[in-house]
């Protein structure tokens, strides 16, 4: 029985949705109340028993690592001025058992390309891509529900959600027959179809367990969609050889990759917020909720 311990995270992505804000910062510290999109990834990935996380990192992404480094004057000041709440959640950005790793993507050839820059510290595992950009909350971590699945088919796996037709065209869209309810077995895959063109509306949404035979694919993909090393085409042909899964998880998911989700990631999480839930619901109650263009009509 194999077990999954590592979590590559492809952190490299420019992140030009949001610029201004993305200028000079990585967009994964961008916060969702008050913890970076990054640290819900890792958090998911802990929750699921992973112990190694592997971020693919680039240029101007330092702050992801001094965000899971140990922050000495900040604890020490933090200290000294008895803030022991604030203090405590400092430390518990990473729990002390977990290594976290860095490799550097020199150029943006793709996620696929991302995802075999981990090559060399993954090797001979099944291993976890986690896109930080994709927030999910669940009952249970999703990680760790895709994770319970691979213990019973020791095979890939692919998150997966309905979307509607008209969105195919954003995301890896797969072909499957259905196994067991929220388990199907993936017949088909494709990077972004068309609406016309899709073979189903059944998305990939950042969250996978890939055996290793898929670095093997992915030496050899040509660019594809977008001109990049597309992580669907390797998946395509590790499809052709293993069985591949998708899993319906359970759990609503933010694409805070796009301005409208990340927006409805705060309002969620805000209602969701120990401290600031009620006052924030109250808050949205006094709203206006018609936008200028409608209050004009
Ligand atoms: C990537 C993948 C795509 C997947 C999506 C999930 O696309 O290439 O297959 O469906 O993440 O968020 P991106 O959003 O990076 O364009």
């Amino acid at each position: 029985m194999k077990k999954i311990t590592k979590a590559v995270f492809p952190v490299a992505g420019m992140g030009s949705r949001f610029l201004p804000a993305t200028k000079a910062s990585p967009k994964e510290m961008m916060p969702v109340v008050d913890k970076p999109l990054i640290q819900y990834a890792v958090e998911e990935a802990v929750a699921a028993g992973i112990t190694d996380m592997v971020f693919i990192t680039g240029r101007n992404k330092r702050a992801i690592e001094d965000h899971f480094d140990k922050a000495y004057e900040l604890e020490a000041e933090l200290a000294l001025s008895g803030k022991d709440e604030l203090l405590r959640v400092v430390r518990e950005v990473i729990p002390a058992h977990i290594n976290c790793i860095y490799i550097r993507q020199t150029e943006p050839l793709g996620l696929g390309h991302a995802v075999l820059c981990a090559q060399p510290v993954v090797q001979d595992e099944p291993f976890a891509v986690i896109l930080a950009d994709d927030l999910i909350d669940g009952d249970t971590a999703i990680m760790k529900q895709m994770v319970e699945v691979f213990q019973q088919y020791q095979c890939s796996i692919l998150g997966v959600q309905d979307v509607s037709r008209e969105q195919t065209r954003q995301y890896g869209i797969v072909s499957s027959t259905n196994l067991e309810p929220n388990v199907e077995l993936v017949n088909g895959i494709v990077e972004k179809p068309m609406p016309e063109a899709a073979p189903s509306t059944l998305a990939v949404v950042g969250r996978y367990i890939l055996t290793p035979r898929i670095f093997h694919h992915l030496e050899k993909v040509q660019a594809g969609a977008g001109g990049e090393i597309q992580l669907t085409d390797g998946i395509a042909a590790l499809m052709r050889e293993e069985k591949l899964l998708a899993y319906r998880f359970d759990g609503i998911r933010y694409d805070c990759g796009s301005k409208l989700g990340y927006l409805q990631a705060q309002v969620a999480f805000g209602l969701m917020h120990a401290e600031l839930c009620e006052e924030f619901s109250a808050y949205l109650n006094t709203l206006d909720k018609r936008c200028d263009g409608c209050r004009d009509k």
